[in-house]
């Protein structure tokens, strides 16, 4: 991730970002990225939740060992130094990662071991506006322009994990692979049920309607909010300054954040998919 901004930070000029020096660049062997075995659960936006859902399906609905663990320890991050991905080495199968990284840039081992991936998708204004929340509220990074001036760089691919649409793209073009499943955040909004029967099949696990109801009671927005082994408030004051992990968790809240101009344009990228069968709904 710190080697992303600073790619970014010479993209642009260092016209409106600003990193912490003290921050160094990782290089991906220290994350033992050449070793690369385990279960991996790739995504976008909608992580934290999507993580929550798979670590419950995938230990037998035990609330209390989710709750005894924060969903950072659960799903070591690849492309972070902390905990690292030699620890996911170290502990017992089912093992989880998170990255926000494209299918691209990922070990080859991917395509030789085929470890079951989800990869979650949001529709581009909203998942601009939460990054965008989520810039200014790390402190080891500063974003020094305004949300228009943000979402200009979301739309030109320069923000981190951009280019969107090329990011997107190459998960949906291997959607049909046996060992990945290509989800998006409307859907979990819109059919939660469905979504998280869907991958539930997908990780080869059953469950009851009565878990499949205290799922959706516990995964629910203001539940997850208040939720410390998932919200992030460990990080406040630590990565994190002002604001709120956890920020408003609806689909069309773009619509308080950007002009009809900028709409136009996030429009157009959104349309430039839409030959290949992908299309995403914002409202
Ligand atoms: P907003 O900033 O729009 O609120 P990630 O985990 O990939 O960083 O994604 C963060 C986004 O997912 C945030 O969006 C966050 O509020 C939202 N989110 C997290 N848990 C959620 C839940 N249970 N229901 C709806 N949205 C959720």
């Amino acid at each position: 991730m710190y080697a992303s901004l600073a790619k970014i930070t010479r993209h642009n000029g260092g016209s409106f970002w600003r990193r912490n020096p003290s921050l160094r660049s990782q290089n991906s062997s220290d994350y033992g990225l050449t070793r690369f075995r385990s279960k991996p659960n790739i995504v976008e936006d909608g992580t934290t939740w999507l993580q929550e859902i798979v670590y419950l399906i995938c230990n037998d609905f035990d609330y209390e060992k989710a709750q005894a663990t924060t969903i950072e320890d659960r799903f070591p991050f690849l492309e972070f130094p902390y905990p690292g991905v030699k620890v996911v080495a170290q502990s017992p199968p089912p093992r989880f990662i998170k990255t926000h990284l494209p299918f691209s840039l990922l070990p080859k081992q991917l395509d030789e071991k085929k470890p079951k991936v989800i990869y979650i998708a949001r529709n581009p204004k909203d998942t601009a506006v939460s990054l965008q929340a989520f810039t200014k509220m790390i402190n080891y990074v500063t974003f020094l322009g305004n949300m228009e001036d943000f979402a200009q760089l979301f739309v030109e691919g320069t923000v981190f994990y951009g280019p969107w649409e090329k990011h997107v793209k190459e998960a949906w073009d291997r959607r049909d692979e046996e060992n990945i499943l290509f989800v998006t955040y409307e859907d979990l909004h819109k059919d939660f049920r469905g979504t998280v029967q869907d991958i539930a099949r997908f990780l080869e696990k059953s469950m009851s309607e009565s878990q499949l109801r205290a799922l959706e009671v516990h995964c629910s927005f203001s539940l997850m909010q208040s939720n410390d082994s998932v919200n992030y408030s460990w990080q406040q004051g630590v990565l994190f300054g002002e604001g709120q992990f956890m920020r408003k968790g609806k689909v069309g809240d773009w619509k308080n954040h950007l002009s009809s101009e900028m709409s136009d344009k996030f429009d157009a990228m959104v349309t430039s998919l839409e030959p290949s069968g992908l299309h995403f709904v914002d409202s």
